[in-house]
């Protein structure tokens, strides 16, 4: 749909009645912000990794969200539901993170492999949390896997929408032994051992040749509360002398969470002491957005859910989100004590906003949360933080894929929707393989209170990146009051042509439902080039992705 200003500007005024949009902004602005993309200073190609996904065995993410089984009325494909792979197809999705999160140090491979119907049914790790839904059915899938999603089941889907799979093992509870034979059971050549022949029997003769392994998960808390030398010394054990068929596999280490740099520099000095940090390519960073001081299991005052929050709960949410930019910067820094030469890169592979419950889209999915607008824009301040950050950071996995946290998907039984998250990835598709570029985002930034405490967001936030001729931009106004008028030119080089797509909604808690799929979707928005300069206006809490060519 093509906006025009003035149904802009009327938009915003209609928001501004709504809980958390300020007010209204009658007259036409002045530029008060400069966007200034420099051409000559590129940073590193953007890895379509970045924009990676993650799927764990965990409410409703794969039993009823990705699995309905072959037999069902559901439309599906070899059991996978194919709303779904159209849908996330069309995003080209990079990579694909399985089985979990905290459920990989509890989950056995084997359970999930050979004839389905005789398969073992296990207790899921998430049996006992405490935040199930009120109703959840406590004995169904969600609770007790039945193991019809394994590691094949996952690799098809992978392959039906196009993407690569990053298998995460179980250093908590299983052997060494156990991971070299889940390698050799994916990659090994056709019919070359035991497991390869299985893997024939099973419908796939050519190897997976799968390349990322993570090498347990949060190792610092559910995946076994190592120390860090505890745990360095079990990732030599996991990673030295493994066989690849060929393949050369990349490793990612369970790094800290959020902000614990001494988790990364003990494990770097003991890894590096034996040799086995070179066996490492990734390094793992955990980051989410709890709007709250406690995190997980904290739902005090201070705590919204993803569709009710107050203006100060909005700012605080998107400026925990923001933080991983400091943190990005600051294990880097840290990493350089070990391996100077950058070696080793980061993996941001569990990032996104995890909301008090209160919003599960149905009682089976726990940790289930509508994405309203303030997700979307919290999807896009941390997806330009990636890009801007190109040269360190080589892949990143939003957390979950769906019907789990900040989804892209909802889906229950028949119903499906899309959420503002997946629009947002749809906007940033093209910056991937690109040439990440520095931007200068200058004009006034926002400060706010929350509980006492005062911080501040960026005016305006956003990255470039360049393919050929083709530049593009996104941008998101994190203000829920104020619309921005900026100015955006490029240091060598000049734009022929722009084109603006937005994302943004009347009120800031827009979300889709089942009942309302559409509720919140992409906008074409008119722009301005004026020799060879382009001025724009933001919408407040809005995320805005420019195709611009140049001449
Ligand atoms: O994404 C939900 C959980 O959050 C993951 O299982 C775990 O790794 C993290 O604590």
């Amino acid at each position: 749909m093509k906006q025009t200003r003035r149904e802009f500007l009327h938009g915003a005024a209609v928001a501004s009645a709504a809980l958390a949009i300020g007010p209204p902004h009658p007259h036409s602005r002045a530029v008060d912000s400069e966007i200034e993309l420099i051409l000559t200073e590129p940073i590193g190609t953007i890895a379509p990794e970045i924009y990676g996904h993650f799927v764990e065995h965990l409410g409703g993410v794969v039993y009823d969200g990705i699995w309905v089984g072959e037999g069902s009325r559901i439309p599906n494909t070899g059991g996978i539901r194919r709303q779904l792979v159209e849908a996330f197809r069309k995003i080209r999705p990079s990579v694909i993170r399985w089985p979990g999160g905290c459920f990989a140090d509890q989950y056995d491979w084997h359970d999930g492999v050979g004839p389905r119907a005789a398969r073992p049914k296990r207790t899921n790790f998430w049996v006992d949390a405490s935040e199930w839904p009120a109703g959840a059915r406590r004995n169904g899938p969600q609770s007790y896997d039945s193991n019809q999603f394994g590691t094949l089941e996952f690799s098809r889907f992978c392959r039906q929408v196009g993407a690569q799979p990053y298998l995460a093992a179980n250093l908590r509870s299983l052997r060494p032994q156990d991971f070299w034979r889940w390698i050799e059971y994916c990659n090994s050549p056709a019919n070359s051992t035991t497991l390869a022949a299985q893997r024939t029997t099973e419908g796939e003769r050519e190897p997976l040749g799968i390349r990322f392994w993570g090498v347990g998960n949060e190792s610092w808390g559910c995946g076994g509360n190592f120390l860090p030398e505890d745990y360095a010394m079990e990732f030599r054990r996991f990673t030295a002398w493994t066989p690849g068929y060929g393949k050369d596999l990349s490793f990612i280490g369970s790094g800290p969470n959020g902000g614990d740099l001494e988790w990364t520099r003990r494990f770097f000095a003991r890894a590096a002491e034996r040799g086995a940090l070179w066996a490492m390519w990734g390094w793992g960073l955990h980051h989410y957005a709890w709007n709250t001081r406690g995190g997980r299991g904290d739902w005090g005052k201070d705590k919204s859910d993803a569709v009710r929050f107050s203006p100060s709960q909005y700012y605080e949410l998107l400026a925990d989100a923001n933080r991983v930019e400091s943190l990005i910067k600051a294990h880097w820094q840290v990493m350089a004590e070990s391996d100077p030469k950058h070696a080793i890169k980061l993996v941001v592979d569990e990032w996104g906003a995890w909301h008090a419950p209160g919003s599960e889209p149905f009682s089976e999915a726990l940790f289930g949360q509508q994405s309203t607008m303030r997700d979307a824009v919290l999807a896009g301040l941390t997806l330009d933080t990636f890009n801007r950050h190109a040269d360190k950071v080589a892949m990143a996995n939003v957390a979950q894929l769906i019907n789990c946290l900040q989804s892209l998907f909802l889906a229950h039984e028949e119903k499906f929707c899309v959420t503002p998250t997946y629009h947002v990835f749809d906007l940033y598709s093209s910056h991937m393989g690109a040439q990440s570029i520095r931007t200068e985002f200058l004009g006034p930034s926002i400060s706010f209170a929350h509980d006492d405490q005062r911080g501040s967001l960026p005016g305006l936030a956003g990255s470039a990146s360049l393919k050929e001729k083709a530049l593009t931009l996104t941008v998101t106004n994190p203000s829920l009051d104020t619309p921005r008028e900026a100015r955006i030119t490029v240091r060598g080089g000049r734009v022929q042509t722009a084109s603006a797509t937005a994302l943004w909604a009347r009120e800031v808690t827009a979300h889709n439902r089942f009942e309302e799929p559409r509720a919140v979707e992409l906008r074409r928005a008119e722009t301005t080039v004026r020799e060879g300069t382009v001025v724009h206006l933001f919408p407040p809490a809005s995320v805005t992705k420019f195709a611009m060519a140049l001449v």
